[in-house]
């Protein structure tokens, strides 16, 4: 995509660019140190580019740190030092207020166990991220059944979450995840609760919809045939982010 088109697309966005490349999520020297006796380094200079569209997978063995990579992205946990930019905005130094916001508008989240509202319809499960930005009526109903309709569940909106299977249930949280059109979506072990034929087409579903969706997705995953489907392929170790593979697609 040339920088014009991209301006024509999102016209509001700000963005880097390198090439033809656009970072949508900018991690830049990013260190966390563990308050553990004694300190721990989880990681040390970490950077990382994702660009608008494109989905990497972060793989690694358990405890390394990739649950807490993705939370400080978001902002759910502090850093040591470092930077990380979304389109424009740096985190650092952004207060509680400001972080929530960001990730209301900003974030999407897919997560192993769903977390889909039980109470809650599948279209208001998926209306939600609307809701919270003030949302309401057809409009956001609108969104919302379009979203159920990408994902394949468009004649299920009024049932409930308990009548799912936990592809289905992976599904409906793909579509809140995507639902506000969000610069950045955030997935941990989206898979990790699913068969893995079922795993497959869910994965498949979610890089289909980051990518269209042009968003910067983070995927972490134990399973290497599941991030083998990212473009792009990291390894978490104790000393560092290792690209383990290039651009699979
Ligand atoms: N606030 C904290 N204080 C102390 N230790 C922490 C804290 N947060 C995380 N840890 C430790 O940091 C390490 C990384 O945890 P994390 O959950 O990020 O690993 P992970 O790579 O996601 O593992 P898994 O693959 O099992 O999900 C673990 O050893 C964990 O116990
Ligand atoms: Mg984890």
């Amino acid at each position: 995509m040339t920088r014009a088109e991209y301006k024509r697309r999102r016209p509001s966005g700000t963005f880097y660019v390198f090439g033809s490349q656009v970072a949508m999520l900018r991690i830049a020297k990013l260190c966390k140190t563990l308050a553990t006796v004694p300190p721990r380094k989880l990681f040390d200079l970490l950077s990382l580019d994702v660009t608008a569209g494109e989905c990497v997978a972060i793989i690694g063995e358990s405890g390394v740190g990739k649950s807490t990579l993705l939370n400080c992205i978001s902002g759910l946990e502090p850093v040591s030092s470092g930077s990380i930019r979304v389109g424009d905005t740096e985190l650092a130094g952004l207060g509680d207020d400001a972080l929530s916001r960001l990730r209301r508008d900003r974030f999407g989240f897919v997560f192993q166990a769903f977390h889909v509202l039980p109470h809650l319809t599948l279209l208001q499960n998926v209306a939600v991220p609307l809701w919270l930005q003030g949302r309401h009526g057809a409009e956001a109903a609108r969104c919302a059944q379009d979203m159920l309709e990408r994902v394949g569940l468009g004649k299920r909106a009024g049932d409930w979450p308990a009548n799912l299977s936990g592809g289905e249930l992976q599904r409906v949280a793909i579509a809140r995840a995507l639902v506000h059109q969000p610069a950045v979506v955030l997935a941990d072990e989206p898979t990790g609760n699913l068969d893995p034929a079922r795993a497959m087409d869910v994965l498949d579903l979610l890089l289909t919809s980051i990518r269209k969706g042009r968003a910067a997705g983070v995927l972490v995953t134990h399973s290497r045939a599941a991030a083998q489907r990212a473009d792009r392929v990291f390894e978490l170790r104790q000393d560092g982010l290792v690209q383990v593979m290039a651009s699979a697609q």
